[in-house]
This record gives C-alpha cells, structure tokens and sequence, in this order.
C-alpha cells in the first residue's frame, strides 16, 4: 500500500492545477487566497448519492464497531454518531482492557527492574515503543522518543533541535495549513534565535502551493514544518517530494502526522522525513502519550531538553553525564498505563487489513462529499484531491457553534470553531467552521444522520 511519497496513497493525486494568479505570497502583497463569502443561495441542490460499494479485501465495519465500547451508547436520547474523529478518536476495548489492567494489578515503574512488575511494566514498555517503531516503518525502536503527543514532540524538536541549530537570518518554512502545534514552537524559537518563519501558502483547493514551495527554499532554510494530513482542510501534501527538495538545501523537515496515522499506512523511511510526530489519542489510544521519531544520528546530536531522572548516565555536582537515546530525551516516569494502551492500539491496528480500511474511508470520504453537497446553502472548505476524511464547512446564515450545537441535540458530535489551524481558515477568509472527521469506524448511517440533520438545521433556519 506504500506509495513512493510514503502515504500509502496515490501521489498523482497532488496536481497543481487550479492555481490562482496571487496564489504565490513571496513578493506580491497578498499571501492568501480569499473568495467570495458562502452565498446563502439555495438554488437546486445535488441528490442524494448512492451508498458506495462495500470494499472487497476483509473490511467488517460492523465487526470493527464492536470493538468500540462508545459507539454504543446514546447522547441527547439519540444513539451517538461519532464524527469528531480529528479531535480524538474513541478506545477499543483492547485499549480499554490494557489501560485498566496496568492499574488494576500491574502497576509499577519502568527501567528500575528490582522486581517482577518492574520487569514486566518495562517490557510492555519496550513493546510499546517497537510497535512505535513499526507503525511509522523505522526498524530501530531507538529512534521513538516517548512524549505527550504530538505538541510536545514538535516543542522538543524545536527547544532542542532548534536552539541549537537555528541562529540570525535562518528561516523555517511552515505550512499555511500546520496546526498551532507546528508553528507556535517555531515562533518561540525563532524569536529567541533571530530567525525567521515563513509561510508556505495555500491554494484555493487546499493544496500546498508547490510554485511558492520552491521558490521559498533558500540557502537559509534550516528547517520544512509540514503536516502529513491538515487537520482541517484534509489536504495530504507530497510530502516525499517536499522532504528531497528541502534536502537539497540541507534543511531538514519535520512531519505532523496527527491527522495521518490513524488514516494511511505511514513509512518514514520512505518519506525520509527527519522528524515525525504523532499522538497516540488520534489512533484509538490514551491521551498524554505520543511519539517522537527522529533519525538516529540527529536525536543522538540533540541536547538533552529536560533534566531529571531517566535521562542520566551518572551525576554529580562535578559532571553529568546523559543515557543513549531515546532515554535521554525522556526525562521522569513516562505516562506508562499510556504506553501500555498505545501498544494494544497499535496490535489492535495491525490486526486490521490497513489497505482495505483505507479504501473504506476513502469511499466513505467522497459519499460524505457527495451527500453533503446536497445540503442546500452549505459550502465544503478543502477539496484536494487525495484528502483524508475531514469534511470541514460552512452553512449558510447560521453559526458554525449553533450548528454543532444542533448536531449535538441530535448525538451527532462534531467540531466547530477554529480547529487550532487559525492560518489555514484565515486563507479562505474565515475565522471558523464546523468539522465532521471520519475514522475507520464510521459508516455510511453516520454520514446520512449528519445530512438529514443539517437539512433539518436548515429547514429551521430558512422557516
Ligand atoms: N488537533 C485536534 C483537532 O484538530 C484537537 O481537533
């Protein structure tokens, strides 16, 4: 399923055509493309469209669904239709039992293996980051850091990483589409560092704009942040393309793959990517636990960036000296009842046929497109070719946070505001949107119980 870009998805999906004449924010005045408002219009909409067929390849939705203790219970006295997968994703039971038996009756600390449970706790502990290691396709689990998701692993990257290679004059490229989380950290160090973040812009589609992309890379760019999958538009850039070319300028590039890794088969290796995050609640495990890899040379050339235990090799008042990576990035007890849940979500995962879930989103990603087009006066933003199921929206003459509120009546959870991606909405002149996010386990029901629900929102709201 692994594609030359490392996505597990068809790179030709990743053309360039649509490409407006002020697409380009480099020299010209205006960064963004902005176009005109949503039209309240409800000029004839689009029918229905028929169910897609069920993919062949060993893909049981419903047997999945039986796994997750949540899709089975009500909210507002309807059953729950889960579609805020891009905020979090729910448990499986696998995760739900692991959780629970760490607390329940093998509670212990790691790596000070004085007895059983010590031994036992740090075993499923080194599990844990091999599964890591073999989600994202690195054969050295040495090269997955153990953090709190994936904020803090771009945070490390750059207190670490960043202070000690950033100086005056250098630049850091940041997607128009990151999360706050791969860009604050950036603005922080850069600040401290008299180096620059620049933006990469947008195209009206949603795709990155590889023109801009190209002509912004420079002798200065140190470091490309780039998300694998927009947790708002969907969009999925090329990223091994972007990677090779930043290499060519010996910056190097850190992935957010938040939004990937729950979706596409993921190969780091095949990416070349330098640095990759992601959190372990965004693919069916506990929050506080996330990941991040990072080529081994460059994690054993960072600086530690907390002190304390876990991270020594010996200390004394004359001279510290720090453990081997990944440990001495690691600094205090890790969140190991996380680690323990990560691992059951990760077996979990790879029990799946992964190429068959991935065809299953990405029927129900276009029937979701199809079936939302029918909703008169609602307007879809981010329709790359290639995206992931984020369907995020706009309907016309009502709030996005009475939207969601109305959704929420009806046990249909969804998102609304400014998804922490405040740049990539201002691109398209907005300052929020709601968002409905498909996981594996959604359904084609899940997708009609949205329409029927927005039609009936605007039904009020047109009476
Ligand atoms: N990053 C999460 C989202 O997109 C919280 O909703």
């Amino acid at each position: 399923m692994t594609t030359p870009d490392g996505s597990g998805r068809g790179s030709g999906a990743h053309g360039l055509a649509g490409r407006p004449p002020s697409a380009s924010g480099r020299t010209g005045t205006r960064l963004y493309w902005v176009p005109a408002a949503a039209s309240p219009s409800t000029a004839a909409a689009p029918a229905m469209p028929s169910a897609p067929v069920v993919p062949t390849g060993g893909f049981d939705v419903e047997a999945v669904r039986r796994e997750f203790p949540q899709l089975h219970r009500e909210v507002n006295g309807h059953p729950l239709v889960w579609l805020d997968n891009g905020a979090t994703t729910l448990k499986p039971r696998q995760v739900v039992e692991a959780v629970g038996e760490h607390y329940a009756t093998s509670t212990s600390n790691v790596h000070r293996g004085a007895h059983t449970l010590a031994r036992q706790a740090t075993r499923i502990y080194e599990e844990g980051r091999a599964e890591a290691a073999e989600l994202l396709g690195t054969p050295d689990p040495d090269e997955v850091v153990f953090v709190r998701g994936t904020t803090e692993a771009v945070n490390l990257v750059a207190q670490s990483w960043g202070r000690a290679n950033l100086g005056v004059g250098d630049e850091i490229l940041v997607s128009a589409a990151e999360h706050h989380s791969n860009l604050v950290p950036w603005q922080l160090i850069a600040k401290e560092k008299r180096a620059r973040v620049v933006p990469v812009p947008l195209l009206p589609d949603g795709q990155l704009d590889q023109d801009a992309y190209r002509d912004l890379l420079s002798h200065r760019t140190k470091l490309v942040a780039l998300t694998h999958a927009s947790n708002v538009l969907g969009t999925v850039p090329p990223v091994a393309e972007m990677t090779a070319l930043a290499h060519r300028y010996g910056a190097r590039v850190l992935v957010d793959g938040a939004q990937a890794v729950s979706h596409f088969p993921v190969d780091v290796k095949a990416l070349d990517a330098d640095f990759y995050a992601f959190s372990g609640h965004k693919v069916f495990a506990p929050t506080g636990i996330g990941v991040l890899y990072g080529k081994r040379d460059l994690l054993e050339a960072m600086p530690p960036w907390q002190g304390g235990g876990n991270m020594i090799d010996s200390v004394s008042f004359d001279e510290t000296t720090y453990a081997p990576v990944p440990h001495r990035l690691e600094a205090g007890t890790g969140h190991i009842a996380g680690v323990a849940g990560l691992r059951a979500a990760l077996r979990y995962l790879s029990g799946l046929d992964r190429q068959a879930a991935t065809a299953h989103e990405e029927q129900l990603t276009a029937y979701a497109t199809a079936a939302l087009a029918t909703v008169p006066g609602l307007r879809l933003i981010g329709d790359a070719p290639g995206k992931i199921g984020v369907l995020t929206f706009l309907l016309a003459g009502v709030d996005p946070m009475a939207v969601a509120a109305q959704l929420d009546q009806q046990g249909i959870a969804v998102r609304a505001g400014h998804h922490c991606a405040q740049p990539a909405l201002a691109a398209y002149g907005l300052q929020s949107a709601v968002r409905a996010s498909l996981a594996l386990y959604n359904t084609v029901q899940d997708v009609d119980s949205l329409v029927g629900a927005l039609q009936g929102v605007q039904a009020t709201t047109a009476a």
